[in-house]
């Protein structure tokens, strides 16, 4: 059979990205200019300031990725291109390459869904087995999914507030740790001790998260334990925020699998870089015979080459759209 080429690109908010996926599985090359240390200064993604940088990065990234691969585009079968969600003026740039690509060289545009990126990186990592189960966390979802099978999403549950990795940032931010605060949390949180109570988020039998309780619980301890001169035990404050985390997305993640009758469960998002998240999920599948998958942690962030794993199998379900694509900075996963 004739091998699929994909170029994808990626641009939802600050990580400009383009990636060569062969056959939805195989990474050719993938560049990620992440700006990151920009927004760092601000304690967080300045809109504004995010698509002016794509707007100067993206031609440079997207050249870059052909190189890399030593391909042109006459080689390419489909450009895949997330169009959301996602930080709108961020997302245009990278549908505007996209089409402009597409048009110039005659090629099917694919448009991805953001989430269906983050599933699908796990393909990188090696070919998913339905039907599973998708526990998404990352800075704008928690999300839990069921997949019948290839590119069929079923949310059976997700956030009512902020998203987790979003918990993680204000967190940190309260503890005067630098943005993104996830990965400083998640080192502070395995030196630490639980010692500081804090309430168990959402505990029902539903598979809806909500994490504004918690932040706001932290925020609150912070600022009482500051007015009485007290200082804070950050590592320890750290883990026992990180623990509570892990305690809820582990429970009713494992439910979930116990209620659809499923053995294989991935892991997707950013916050899937977290070493406690990872640890804690491969101890449980392990006891409980669950096959679990969680993508190379540079799969994890936001980067191209999940964008043209998921744009595969778009394209061969013959998913396409005309020029007139739009990029929507909110879109349920369907
Ligand atoms: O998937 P992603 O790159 O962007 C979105 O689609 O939102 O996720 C970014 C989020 C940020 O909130 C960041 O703090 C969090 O992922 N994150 C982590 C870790 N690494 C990244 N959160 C907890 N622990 C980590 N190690
Ligand atoms: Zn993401």
């Amino acid at each position: 059979m004739k091998d699929t080429y994909i170029f994808a690109i990626e641009s939802s908010c600050d990580e400009t990205s383009a990636s060569i996926i062969k056959n939805g599985s195989v990474e050719i090359a993938t560049v990620v200019l992440s700006q990151m240390d920009i927004h760092a200064r601000y304690g967080g993604v300045v809109p504004e300031i995010a698509s002016r940088h794509h707007i100067e990065n993206i031609t440079m990234v997207l050249e870059e990725v052909l190189e890399k691969a030593n391909m042109t585009m006459d080689e390419i079968d489909a450009i895949a291109v997330t169009y959301g969600p996602g930080l709108i003026g961020s997302l245009l740039i990278g549908v505007q390459a996209a089409k402009t690509l597409a048009y110039i060289y005659n090629k099917p545009l694919v448009p991805v869904h953001h989430i269906a990126g983050h599933i699908y990186a796990n393909n990188l990592v090696k070919p998913m087995e339905f039907p599973l189960i998708a526990l998404v966390i990352s800075g704008g979802h928690t999300e839990l999914i069921y997949m019948k099978e290839d590119y069929s999403f079923e949310k059976i549950g997700g956030t009512l507030d902020d998203a987790v990795g979003e918990a993680y940032d204000k967190v940190a931010r309260v503890l005067d740790l630098p943005y993104p605060g996830g990965p400083k949390i998640d080192a502070l949180a395995l030196e630490g001790k639980d010692t500081y109570p804090l309430p168990l988020p959402l505990n029902d039998d539903s598979f809806d998260f909500s994490f504004s309780g918690i932040k706001s619980a932290v925020i609150n301890l912070v600022h009482n334990e500051m007015q009485r001169g007290n200082t804070i035990r950050t590592a320890d404050l750290a883990t026992s925020f990180q623990e509570r985390v892990i305690e809820i997305l582990t429970k009713k993640t494992m439910h979930a699998l116990e209620k659809y009758h499923v053995k294989h469960l991935i892991i997707a998002g950013g916050v899937s870089a977290n070493k406690g998240i990872r640890n804690r999920f491969q101890e449980l599948c392990a006891e409980k015979n669950i096959e679990l998958t969680i993508p190379e942690i540079k799969y994890c962030t936001d980067n191209a080459a999940m964008i043209g794993a998921a744009g595969y199998y778009a394209y061969k379900l013959g998913r396409k759209e005309d020029l007139d694509l739009n990029a929507k900075a909110t879109d349920i996963l369907k």
